[in-house]
């Protein structure tokens, strides 16, 4: 199994491009399911994740094709043949529930694997499973599957959410775009990437408006036609880089990030004292003086990202003074915490808060990495330790981090996989 082996203290200089987004690309993917025509998805990033959603929409009986060398550019299309999402795939990634809805909207029937709980909670899918409900589905639970079926089409409802969830808004608004008549979803989750779901359903045929806002009103359509779409930069690859200019001291140009799509996360990293600018095609981050311990929440968007807590965490490790870390989005996601203590970091959790005292310097230690945001926080660590890291189970962060460290090693760090 792979390891990243990093030796710490060199600050990052230089450029690394962000990818397209991890977290819109699979919702787009299954979008692809909508229509028998090609769906053309270009900026697809390179990762583990699309790769099973790759074999996932394959299982479904559709054709997916890189049109370029790299594999950068996807045609989906063909249509779905086989309604079932198998629980080897599933159990690979959550995100697999996102075919619920387009199998249901498309093909009136769908028998997909229930994704079950992860490292960082439980995630249940019952919001996914009661909106469409309200359009018309029926559920049955049977050996770990939910059997759902649509007798006739799909029908428009309003749904109020009792609170924000990504995964929920985007399999919703996928049915509700092929639902018969009008579909209010209130209390929807606003991120960028729903925002880009939307805008790539509304390039199919889709009449959707509200896009951006926590409202979102549906006119359903009879069928959807072929589009091309460019997925937008990865803002949580973004931050990622953002932290490791930041904790390693240096100054970094991420070509292709945007600042609008951040949130509160450029809000907290300036108040610890980076700094962030906006310039031709890029952000550049930049730190040159010290860190200051800084408040955060997790939050849905535009708040803080649950998906930025772990490396904002490593990053609060050797800021000066002691900041509180609130994650209130997933009821695990901590797991991290020992990790970072065994290199030096003064990390104490206390129920859904953890409590950050900076250290001067922190010591590279051999590491486990327990999920993929987490993966990433103990390479920022370990670039900022003394002496060697070693980050086992990588796994993780192949499933949504393209080539880590060949675009950190690009900016001068010290840093390689090994097998
Ligand atoms: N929830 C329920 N019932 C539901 C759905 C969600 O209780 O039916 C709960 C979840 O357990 C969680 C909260 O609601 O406590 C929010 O979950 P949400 O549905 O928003 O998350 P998701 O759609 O499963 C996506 C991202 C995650 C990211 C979260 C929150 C994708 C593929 N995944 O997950 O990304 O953390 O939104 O922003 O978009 C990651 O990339 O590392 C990652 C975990």
């Amino acid at each position: 199994m792979d390891r990243i082996r990093i030796r710490g203290g060199r600050p990052l200089s230089g450029e690394i491009k962000v990818g397209g987004a991890k977290n819109a690309a699979l919702p787009l993917m299954a979008a692809g399911m909508l229509t028998d025509d090609r769906l053309i998805l270009s900026n697809v990033p390179r990762l583990a994740d699309i790769a099973t959603m790759t074999l996932l929409l394959e299982q479904h009986g559709l054709a997916v094709e890189p049109l370029t060398e790299d594999g950068r550019m996807l045609s989906i299309g063909g249509g779905i043949a086989n309604t079932e999402a198998p629980y080897d795939i599933v159990r690979k990634m959550r995100a697999s529930i996102l075919v619920l809805g387009p199998l249901l909207a498309r093909a009136g029937e769908a028998r997909v694997s229930l994704p079950g709980g992860c490292s960082i909670g439980t995630r249940p899918v019952d919001l996914h499973l009661k909106g469409l409900e309200q359009m018309g589905a029926r559920f049955d639970l049977d050996g770990g599957y939910v059997d759902g079926k649509v007798d006739g089409r799909l029908h428009g409802a309003r749904i109020v959410f009792p609170f924000v969830s990504v995964g929920a808004t985007e399999n919703l608004l996928m049915a509700a775009a092929l639902a018969e008549g009008e579909t209010v979803l209130a209390n929807a989750a606003r991120e960028p990437e729903i925002g880009d779901l939307a805008s790539c359903l509304v390039a199919m045929g889709a009449r959707i408006d509200g896009i951006g806002t926590d409202k979102l009103v549906i006119q359903g359509v009879d069928q959807l036609h072929a589009a091309e779409h460019d997925i937008i930069p990865d803002r949580i690859e973004t931050g990622s880089y953002a932290c490791a200019a930041a904790i390693s001291g240096g100054s970094v140009f991420l070509r292709n990030a945007r600042l609008e799509h951040l949130g509160a996360t450029v809000r907290i990293l300036r108040e610890a004292g980076v700094e962030i600018a906006q310039e031709d095609g890029g952000l550049m981050v930049t730190r040159l003086n010290g860190l200051h311990g800084a408040d955060v929440m997790t939050e849905p968007y535009p708040g803080f990202p649950t998906d930025m807590q772990a490396q904002f965490m490593a990053l609060m490790s050797v800021a000066e003074g002691a900041s509180m870390v609130t994650e209130t989005i997933f009821e695990n996601r901590f797991m991290h915490v020992p990790e970072l203590n065994r290199m030096g970091a003064r990390i104490n959790v206390h129920g859904a808060s953890a409590i950050v005292r900076g250290v001067p310097c922190l010591q590279g230690a051999p590491v486990m990495a327990t999920d993929l945001r987490a993966s990433l926080s103990l390479i920022l660590a370990g670039l900022a330790a003394r002496g060697e890291t070693v980050v086992n189970r990588v796994y993780h962060l192949d499933r949504g981090y393209e080539a880590v460290e060949q675009k950190l090693a690009a900016c001068g760090a010290d840093i390689e996989r090994i097998s």
